[in-house]
């Protein structure tokens, strides 16, 4: 629909980065990117009309998202046709201009087009050996400036190399620590770094992407508290596996991986220190304390959670040590956790104890003659106990236990 919308506009229409890259290595890939050499808003217009959508238009950057109306989002962008007049005789030229859009892209294996006008429908549009790096199984920049130009990408080249198993080239690898060496990490912003960091997090296998990280001396480089030690990698493993156990399994609540991996990767920085990463990461005072918060709640449960045995009345301790925590934090306790017995309890919470609720409310405990009052939440809170630990499981006998 598109390509035929573009020739009709006049148009050549482009699929480009990463779902071409994705269609050439087999896998799922659901962002679709197109470049228009044209006028790309327009061409948005025209498409939501046809497809049934709407258009949130940038008009400063010639770009566009498409929302279609079952959810698929279509991202545009603008390739400017750009005429080159020679002097003399000579005829004027026409650059193609997705030469131009694709040479300022990270990386070879992202700077793919596909043509979808039709009648070249499909054809591979590869300028910079892009197919011969996807067989290679390679990393490689286009030009030798880019990491200079936008240093988050060392990070992004991580992240591919190890999502598809790739190398990152040689040479490409000399600009890095190149890089490293001018020290274009120190520059960087906190939010671009975050944001990075999320995206690495976000991965399958967070783990692989922080340890070439340390081994190329990222981690000092955005903070020398950030280095991984023997300690924080066997924590981070852990959390890998509890994350994989849990996405497995549950769908709620959802798990926000950067803080699950944040508390591993700053795990034995001091209470007096923490500020520094949390201040070079530009957390805003928001996020700095509720992630403040949530380390301490974990350091407190940890505490309670030591003292903890299975037995009789202790399911509702347990319930009072995680009920405050968010799930993050839950996964975390059940990583750090050595003990099985802790660990097979943790899982308990999350599979039913976090989800009990009593069968009287407080409306019940009006009608059975008792004053409304700061009481109710304590009698509330001791029916709940009593029927985690299987001493009141019915409403009847609840309003036995109330009475
Ligand atoms: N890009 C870039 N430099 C950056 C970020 C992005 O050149 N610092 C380019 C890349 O070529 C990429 C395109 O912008 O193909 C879109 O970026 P993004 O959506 O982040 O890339 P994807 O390849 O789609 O990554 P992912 O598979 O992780 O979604």
């Amino acid at each position: 629909e598109a390509g035929e919308l573009g020739t009709d506009m006049g148009w050549e229409v482009y699929a480009v980065g990463g779902f071409v890259r994705d269609i050439l290595l087999g896998r799922p890939n659901l962002d679709l990117d197109l470049v228009v050499e044209g006028d790309g808003i327009a061409f948005a217009r025209r498409f939501a009309a046809k497809l049934g959508g709407r258009v949130k238009a940038h008009s400063k950057f010639k770009t566009a998202v498409v929302i279609l109306d079952d959810g698929q989002r279509v991202d545009v962008a603008t390739a400017r046709l750009e005429y080159y007049e020679y002097p003399a005789a000579l005829p004027t030229v026409e650059l193609s201009s997705i030469k131009m859009d694709l040479y300022r892209r990270d990386f070879t294996v992202n700077a793919l087009a596909l043509r979808i006008n039709p009648g070249r429908y499909g054809q591979l549009v590869d300028f910079f050996g892009a197919e011969r790096d996807i067989r290679n199984k390679t990393i490689r920049v286009l030009h030798s400036l880019s990491f200079v130009e936008d240093p988050t990408r060392i990070l992004r080249a991580i992240r591919f190399e190890r999502r598809f198993d790739f190398q990152i080239g040689g040479q490409t690898m000399r600009l890095i620590k190149n890089a490293l060496s001018l020290k274009l990490f120190s520059k960087l912003s906190g939010t671009r770094v975050m944001h990075e960091l999320q995206l690495i997090m976000n991965e399958e296998d967070p783990l692989a992407c922080l340890l070439r990280m340390q081994e190329l001396g990222i981690m000092e480089a955005i903070h020398p508290l950030l280095s991984l030690d023997k300690e924080r990698v066997q924590i981070l493993t852990e959390l890998v596996k509890v994350h994989n156990w849990y996405k497995l399994l549950y769908l709620e609540p959802p798990v926000v991986p950067w803080k699950l991996y944040l508390l591993g990767m700053t795990m034995g920085i001091k209470r007096d220190q923490i500020d520094q990463v949390t201040g070079r990461l530009h957390f805003t005072r928001r996020e700095e304390r509720d992630f403040f918060q949530l380390r301490d709640q974990i350091g407190e449960a940890l505490m309670k959670l030591m003292g903890w045995k299975e037995g009789r009345s202790r399911l509702s301790r347990l319930y009072k040590i995680l009920h405050p925590l968010p799930v993050e934090g839950i996964l975390f306790l059940m990583a750090r956790s050595r003990k099985e017995y802790i660990r097979r309890n943790i899982s308990q919470y999350l599979a039913r104890l976090q989800y009990v609720e009593i069968e009287v409310n407080g409306k019940d405990l009006k009608n059975i003659g008792i004053e409304p009052g700061p009481i109710y939440a304590i009698i509330l809170d001791k029916l709940m106990t009593a029927k985690i630990d299987g001493r009141a499981e019915t409403r009847h006998e609840q309003l036995n236990l109330a009475k």
